[in-house]
This record gives structure tokens, sequence and C-alpha cells, in this order.
């Protein structure tokens, strides 16, 4: 069977991590969460004293840093050089944070070129938000992910509340708005629904009923 590329962009929140991990594991595919490259660029940058505009530094350090995924016991985990960082990158400062340093052009032209790296034998689902407009025009599946704000907002409440973190319903919604607008106005790269994508608005469907949907496109995509 061919080994596909699959794209999975959308804004945050949207279930995007979820279904990717998801459909690799089913497919037996690379999982390559690309927000978990720009959350440890962040995250090496606040504890360098990087500022967010300047840009000089940003290349510098993505030059330097190592990022790495490896398989922990029950899942995935993130290390930036050699370090297990995979809760610090996700905390709300770090979230904030990488919006601006993802609007960095220095640092998506290393992140981009790292991704088309990692996927190039593909094999592969790959989400971020330019996949299927960037770093990848030509993958196999593009799939476009979208949901209301308050929705994903209550879905990343959820997820942090879960997990102990002390969090505010009406903060969190805000913050997915915020984000928002930081990903869709950014200048280099903006969220955009490539032309070829085939969209999924997940408002009102659980996680089950959108696997459903991608399985059956990438069963037609698999055997063509
Ligand atoms: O998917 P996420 O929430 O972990 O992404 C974190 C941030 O990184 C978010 O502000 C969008 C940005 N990002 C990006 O600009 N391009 C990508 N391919 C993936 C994420």
């Amino acid at each position: 069977m061919k080994k596909l590329i699959v794209a999975i962009d959308g804004p945050s929140g949207v279930g995007k991590s979820t279904l990717s991990k998801l459909l690799s594991l089913d497919l037996g595919y690379i999982n390559l969460d690309t927000g978990a490259m720009y959350r440890a660029v962040a995250l090496a940058s606040l504890r360098q004293g990087i500022d967010a505009k300047d840009h000089a530094a940003l290349k510098q350090l993505c030059e330097k840093i190592v990022i790495e995924f490896v398989r922990g016991e029950k899942e995935e985990r993130v290390l930036l050089d050699g370090e297990d960082v995979s809760a610090q990158i996700r905390t709300p400062e770090i979230s904030l944070l990488t919006a601006s340093v993802a609007a960095c052009p220095d640092v998506r032209r290393a992140m981009v070129e790292r991704q088309r790296v990692l996927g190039a034998d593909g094999g592969v689902v790959l989400e971020g938000r330019d996949i299927g407009t960037v770093v990848f025009p030509n993958a196999d599946v593009k799939f476009f992910l979208k949901a209301s704000s308050e929705v994903r907002g209550q879905r990343r409440f959820l997820e942090l509340q879960a997990k102990g973190v002390d969090v505010d319903l009406a903060r969190t919604i805000s913050e997915v708005q915020a984000r928002d607008i930081a990903d869709t106005s950014r200048t280099n790269s903006p969220l955009r629904q490539a032309d070829d994508a085939i969209v999924i608005d997940t408002t009102d469907l659980n996680i089950t009923q959108v696997l459903e949907r991608m399985f059956k496109v990438i069963a037609k995509f698999r055997q063509s």
C-alpha cells in the first residue's frame, strides 16, 4: 500500500493532536506534531531571555537547539537538547509566547526544513497550521479541521483541568481567540485552508465520528 503524506491543519483546540496520534497509530505511520516544535523554540527562547521580536537571536537559537520526538511509556515525549520538556511546552504562558515566536520568518524556515526532512519518505501524519499550504503543498491527503472558538476553548479547558492545571474557562476561550488572531493574521504562512483540503467541522462531532470520516478518505487514497 502507498505510504502517504497526510496533512492535518486547523486552529488550536480543534482536535488535531488527538486525531493525528490516533490516525498515525492505526496506520503505523510517524506522527509529527509541528506545533510542539514551535513550542520547544518558544521555551528555549524564554529560558535564554530572547525577545520574540529579536529575529536574529531566534534564528541563531534555531541553528543550535536539538528538538527530538521519542516514544515514551504512554505517549510521545518532546526533548529539547536531550531534556524532556513535554509538560513545560504546554503551559498557557508558552502557548501565548509560541504564537509570537512562530511568526518569525527565520524560525518558520528552520522548522519547515526539519519537517520536510522528517516527512519526505511518506508514511507520516503531520499536524499544524501550514502543512497543506507550505510544508507539503503536494501532500497526498489534506484535512482542514474547524470548530467554533467557544467549543475549542471548552475542550482545551477540560484537557488542562484533567492534567491538574488551575484554569478559568472564560480566560481559556479568550486565549484560544487571541491565538486564532495571531495564527491567521501573521504575514508569514498564516493559518489558511488549502484550496484542495477536505474540510471537517468538528463542532458537533466527537473524536470517533471525525476519525471515521478521516479513515474513509484515507482508505481511498491508500489504494489509488
Ligand atoms: O498546535 P499547537 O497549539 O501546539 O501550536 C502552537 C503554536 O504554534 C500556535 O500558536 C500555532 C503555531 N504553529 C504554527 O505556526 N505552525 C505550525 N505548523 C504549527 C503550530
